[in-house]
């Protein structure tokens, strides 16, 4: 991934899918395309969706280390989000509300957060640290979510997880969201989604619940992760949002910590 002009973008290359309903995976000749940059001056939201061990977590963190400019937040549910030793997180108290004040001579920072899973608030106080995302609204901060099914619980997303999804880009708060399930996940998680990465995505329902949010038929869609799935290992497909496309992408690089 190299720095650009206010964007980044990864220099693997991407195949371009034409998600017509004539197209079956493997049929009309795919197009080679470069990764579409991303602008991180932009709020984004990027979904990870895929089954444990399938490529989350290390797709989340080469985007995040990558992520010029602004602070980064990890929360991290699983304590294993780890950004790798060079980038010197700094552990925040359990008490999070706000992030230490931004010291220009130090310029953005990395931080991380880990809930106790045995607090009895555990969904409130992940919804609580949500908001040091959020406020001050003009202070720009990439928030990484590793498990988003415990920050984002359908019907259950706390007042900070709806802000985020709903109004990010007034409080310029960009979020990865990494989890297994679509199912069970509010939803605006994947139509409010710059970018869904699928990896291996085995559940019907689940795949239904993505097509159904990002405007493809089922049987395209599973068709594509099928295809993708053969081409090896930590391959995903990518929807990106604002050109309404899927591109079939080789595994990110992954940067061992
Ligand atoms: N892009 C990749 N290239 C090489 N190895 C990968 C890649 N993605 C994942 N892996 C391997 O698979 C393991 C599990 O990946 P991870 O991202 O932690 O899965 P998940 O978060 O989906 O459970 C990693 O520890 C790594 O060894
Ligand atoms: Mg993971």
């Amino acid at each position: 991934m190299s720095a650009g002009k206010g964007s980044f973008a990864y220099a693997g290359g991407a195949t371009l899918l034409d998600p017509a309903p004539s197209s079956t995976a493997g049929g009309a000749a795919p197009k080679t395309h470069p990764w579409p940059p991303i602008d991180p001056t932009k709020n984004q939201i990027i979904t990870i969706i895929g089954k444990k061990g399938s490529g989350k977590s290390v797709a989340a963190r080469h985007l995040f280390r990558s992520w010029p400019g602004s602070d980064r937040l990890i929360i991290d549910i699983t304590g294993d989000a780890d950004p790798g030793d060079d980038m010197n997180a700094i552990r925040l108290p359990q008490d999070l509300t706000r992030l230490p004040a931004f010291d220009p001579n130090q310029g953005p920072q990395v931080y991380r957060w880990i809930p106790d899973t045995r607090s009895a608030t555990f969904r409130d106080d992940i919804d609580r640290a949500l908001g040091a995302g959020l406020y001050p609204k003009d202070r720009p901060v990439l928030v990484w979510v590793d498990e988003k099914g415990e920050a984002f619980k359908a019907n259950q997303t706390g007042p900070h997880g709806r802000t985020a999804l709903h109004q990010g880009r007034h409080h310029k708060l960009s979020m990865i969201l990494c989890g297994p399930r679509a199912m069970g996940v509010e939803p605006l998680c994947i139509s409010q989604g710059d970018r869904v990465l699928m990896y291996d995505v085995p559940n019907p329902a689940d795949r239904e619940r993505i097509a159904a949010n990002i405007g493809v038929s089922p049987r395209v869609l599973t068709a594509e992760l099928n295809e993708t799935k053969r081409r090896g290992p930590y391959w995903y497909l990518m929807y990106v949002a604002a050109e309404d496309q899927l591109y079939r992408c080789p595994p990110l690089p992954h940067q061992e910590s």
